[in-house]
Parts: structure tokens; C-alpha cells; sequence
């Protein structure tokens, strides 16, 4: 019996384990290694049809922790651990045309599995949702079983992308009202993190006819300066500019937003996404509500495994295995947000006197 078989957004997928958009499915190849070492679906490095040219330097570090003299820095040292990765990287500077044949390649060598385009256009003009049309199809023609709309890219100067427009409503219905138009397969939306009126987007995407919102892209950040060198940890020509933070440093908040979303549509779908490592934090996004995994950092930081998490995906499918063989669960479903409702108003919780009034005068609550 396969206890890690899950059904999500109508896919059947052989562990909920997925490779997130980005580096790790960046090409044929990568993917390709990525099934072969087992993970249950990736999500392509998000394709796009308007120009990409990625900053003159790198594209990501990896930030270590240290507990002597403790600070955070992608500087070697010893006796460090991953804190987080941070990036600037634009979407697949891959054009669509090459991507296609890429993609049919994949599903027919991997035709159980499951392959999620990720697609970027702009918005406010016809031309622009017809650009969301033409990749919707051209990639599920190729092949892809789902497809996830990047609505988060966090370092877009074009304010009609990314996450730019995660904020408005009236964009995300016409987004997905165009995409739904145009193909019959499942349309995730990878929201950004990085807004107070996340619930509503959410709602109006599933509203507008999303099969599961995507949560977290990486949130908006800075590099951190030396303060001997004057240097960014990463600049080109002392220059920086608002990029993206990934990886454990993330994975309370991403924790806090897939369990707000998850409390407000409890019957929807959310894919989990922000510094899953190991079991333990994918049980933590399951028992916050959602129902599939996406990791990034973790498996670039992976030595040896090109890129693609070769060791992660065997530990992360052991791990949960065994952790369900123990407590006897015959699926996620069984314990997949359970955290949900002890997680309450902070005036719930339990104080040393009855007093409390939620910060209210008792008599003004009361006339209220
Ligand atoms: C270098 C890099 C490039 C990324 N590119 C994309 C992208 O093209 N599209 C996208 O939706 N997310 C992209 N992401 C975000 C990841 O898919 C993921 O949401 C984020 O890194 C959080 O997961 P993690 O904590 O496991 O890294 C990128 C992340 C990194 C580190």
C-alpha cells in the first residue's frame, strides 16, 4: 500500500512531495533527474513570453547561521547551519519555443507523474491576457497536467507582474477567468506573502475558479551590508536592490499564511511552500491545511545531488512513511489540518485571571 498516494486539485500524485518553480526545474534535465530520484511533481521554473536578462552577478546565495558570535551570512564558516537563501533570479530566461519539446520529453518519459507549468504575463490590456492564454495552452498542450499562474515574483520592475498585481482582485479574476478559458486542466496561484489582504486574494482566486492557491514565493527582502567592506552580500557594482527570502528563516510565516488562508476556505486546496528541510516541517504545513509540499532552498543546498534534493526527496518520503506506519494513518488526509482549530483568537487563550476583555474595557466590549 502506497500511504503517501495523494489526490490533489484531482491529480493523483505518488507523494506530495513537488519541486517548487525555480532553479531545480530550471531544465529537461534537472527534471528529468528530479523524477528519477522520486519526487511526485515539479513545478517548471515559471516561462514567460516578454524579454529576461538576469543581473550581472549571482543569481542566489546561501545565508548560514552561526552560534559563535551568532550572525547570518553566506560567508564560509565552520560550524554553521542553513538560515536561508536570498535571490534576484527573473523567471526561465528559456523561451517558450525551446520549453515545449522539452516538456512532451518529460511527460513521456515520466508519464505518471506530475508536471506543473508555471506561466507570467502581464495584465491591463487584451494583449496581455491573451499572452496568459497562448502559454496556458502551449504548455498543456506540451504536456502539463496543471498549471501554476505566478502571481508572486517578488523582483519585477514591470508593476502588471509578479507581485505587483497579487493585490488586486479585479486583475486575479480576470487572470484566471482568461486562463480557465483557454485550457481544462487544474489552475494553482502562486501568491505573494507579502500583503495584509492575502485572505481576500486567495478567496477571489478560488473564487474566480483556482483548484489551490500556492503559498509562499519568497518574501521581499534585503541583503545584509558588512560593515568592515561596506559590501552587500550580494551587489553588482555596489548596487542591490529588494529581492526574495527563501528557506528556514521563512517557514513560521509561511506557516501562519497557509493557516490563515486554510481557516477561511477549510474545504480548499493550498499547496505549501517556505523552508520545508525535512519531515518535520512538511508535517507542519499538513497539519496547517495543506494537502501538497513544495521545496526550493533545501534542495539547491543539497551537495552532490545537482541541484534537485536526490537525498531530500528519499528522506522526506522515508520520513513521513514511517511517521504514518507509526500513528497508522493510511493517508495525509487523516491528520492534514488538525493544527487548524487550536489555533485561535489571542483572547481565547487561556489567562491567569478572568479579567481580560481582549484589551477592551469590560463595559465598553459589552455596549458594543
Ligand atoms: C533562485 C530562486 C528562483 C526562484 N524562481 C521562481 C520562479 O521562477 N517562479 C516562482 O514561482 N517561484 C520562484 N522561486 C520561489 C520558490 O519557488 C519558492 O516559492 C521559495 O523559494 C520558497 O520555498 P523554499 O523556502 O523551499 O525555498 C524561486 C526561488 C529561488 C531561491
Amino acid at each position: 500500500m502506497n500511504r503517501l498516494a495523494t489526490r490533489f486539485t484531482g491529480l493523483e500524485f505518488e507523494n506530495p512531495f513537488v519541486l517548487a518553480s525555480a532553479p531545480p526545474t530550471e531544465s529537461k534535465r534537472k527534471i528529468l533527474k528530479a523524477f528519477e530520484s522520486g519526487w511526485g511533481g515539479v513545478v517548471t521554473k515559471t516561462i514567460g513570453l516578454h524579454p529576461v536578462e538576469n543581473v550581472a552577478g549571482p543569481r542566489t546565495i546561501f545565508q548560514r547561521a552561526s552560534d559563535v558570535k551568532p550572525y547570518v551570512s553566506r560567508n564560509k564558516r565552520a560550524d554553521t547551519v542553513s538560515h536561508s537563501s536570498w535571490n534576484w533570479e527573473l523567471i526561465s530566461d528559456q523561451p517558450l519555443d525551446q520549453w515545449l519539446p522539452d516538456l512532451a520529453d518529460i511527460k513521456t518519459a515520466y508519464p505518471t507523474r506530475i508536471l506543473i507549468g508555471s506561466i507570467m504575463a502581464g495584465a491591463g490590456n487584451a494583449e496581455e491576457m491573451r499572452n496568459w492564454q497562448k502559454l496556458a495552452k502551449a504548455v498543456v498542450d506540451a504536456g502539463c497536467d496543471a498549471l501554476e499562474l505566478n502571481l508572486s515574483c517578488p523582483h519585477m520592475d514591470r508593476k502588471d507582474m509578479g507581485a505587483n498585481i497579487a493585490n488586486d482582485e479585479v486583475i486575479i479574476r480576470d487572470i484566471l477567468a482568461a486562463v480557465i478559458d483557454a485550457v481544462d486542466v487544474p489552475v494553482w496561484v502562486k501568491l505573494t506573502p507579502s500583503t495584509s489582504s492575502l485572505v481576500d486574494a486567495a478567496g477571489a482566486a478560488y473564487e474566480a475558479g483556482a483548484a489551490s492557491i500556492s503559498l509562499c514565493n519568497t518574501f521581499p527582502s534585503l541583503p545584509l551590508m558588512d560593515p568592515e567592506t561596506l559590501k552587500f552580500e550580494v551587489e553588482v557594482d555596489g548596487l542591490v536592490t529588494s529581492g526574495g527570502l527563501g528557506g528556514l528563516a521563512i517557514l513560521h510565516q509561511a506557516l501562519q499564511r497557509v493557516c490563515d488562508i486554510s481557516k477561511a476556505y477549510p474545504d480548499k486546496a493550498i499547496s505549501g511552500i517556505g523552508g520545508i528541510r525535512g519531515f518535520r516541517e512538511a508535517f507542519n504545513f499538513i497539519v496547517n491545511g495543506a494537502g501538497n509540499l513544495q521545496v526550493c532552498t533545501a534542495a539547491m543546498e543539497e551537495k552532490g545531488s545537482g541541484g534537485v534534493g536526490v537525498k531530500l526527496i528519499k528522506e522526506l518520503t522515508e520520513d513521513l512513511d514511517d511517521y504514518m506506519t507509526r500513528k497508522g494513518h493510511a493517508s495525509i488526509e487523516e491528520f492534514r489540518g488538525i493544527a487548524r482549530e487550536r489555533i485561535v483568537e489571542h483572547a481565547q487563550v487561556r489567562r491567569k485571571s478572568d479579567a481580560y476583555n481582549g484589551g477592551y474595557a469590560a463595559a465598553t466590549h459589552a455596549a458594543e
